[in-house]
């Protein structure tokens, strides 16, 4: 099984990847997982990455390519993989047909998580995550056991450093620019399904487990 997640920034892409991805026993590959990750660890990639996360600007195709290519190479992958947040430019979904190629591997569906703006709004705002084990919460909707604080490494939950307002609304005007033509192309050939992504986290994945199954 190979899909894709798009959507906006905060549409729910990472929680349902993770949960898709454990149902199914496939990898969840989120390109900025990875990034955050890599900036963490202070590597060339992760360094050069956090500029342009931290403007909400996408991260240079060429360096994304390599991560996504090295990524899904990787012997775990060969069963399938959700891909999350990859490919969000039309380079780089030419870039992922033929890599995908090389490996001999072609894509089931591409999923677009349709969501309203208040919506997306609410998500980012309320999203708190934990600097250790980088678990997602949220405060409304999936708040931990004790306030602030994360269930499994008794850390400080921390706000995204790109879920400023101003930083929010310069990610969701590239998404409009550099990653709507991205699910363009995914529709004209047929693999683009929409999901709604309103409602809670189950009634997403009730949803997400029909369209898969179909
Ligand atoms: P990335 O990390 O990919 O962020 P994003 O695409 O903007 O998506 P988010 O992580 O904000 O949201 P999500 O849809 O995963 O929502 P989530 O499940 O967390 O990218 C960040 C940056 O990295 C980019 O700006 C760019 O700089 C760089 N980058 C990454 N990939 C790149 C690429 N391919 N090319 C170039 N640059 C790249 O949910 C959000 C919140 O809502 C959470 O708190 C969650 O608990 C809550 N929630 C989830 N579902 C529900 C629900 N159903 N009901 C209520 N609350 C919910």
């Amino acid at each position: 099984m190979r899909l894709i997640f798009l959507g906006p920034p905060g549409a729910g892409k990472g929680t349902q990847a993770d949960r898709i991805a454990a149902h199914f026993n496939v990898p969840h590959i989120a390109t900025g997982d990875m990034m955050r990750q890599a900036a963490a660890r202070g590597t060339d990639f992760g360094l050069k990455a956090q500029e342009y996360m931290d403007r909400g600007e996408l991260v240079p195709d060429d360096i994304t390519n390599k991560a996504a290519k090295d990524r899904i190479s990787e012997p775990d992958a060969e069963k399938g993989f959700i891909l999350d947040g990859y490919p969000r430019t039309l380079e780089q979904a030419f870039f992922l047909d033929d890599a995908l190629e090389e490996i001999g591997a072609r894509l089931d569906r591409v999923i677009y998580f349709r969501i309203m703006g208040a919506a997306i709004v609410a998500r980012v705002a309320g999203r708190r995550v934990c600097p250790v084990c980088k678990t997602n919460y949220h405060e409304v909707t999936h708040p931990p056991k004790v306030e602030g604080i994360c269930d499994l490494e008794d850390a400080e939950l921390v706000q995204r450093e790109d879920d400023s307002p101003d930083t929010v609304l310069r990610r969701l005007e590239v998404y409009g620019e550099q990653t709507k033509p991205v699910a363009e192309v995914y529709s004209s050939r047929g693999l683009l399904v929409d999901v709604d992504a309103m409602g809670t986290s189950d009634e997403v994945f009730g949803r997400l487990l029909a369209l898969i199954e179909k």
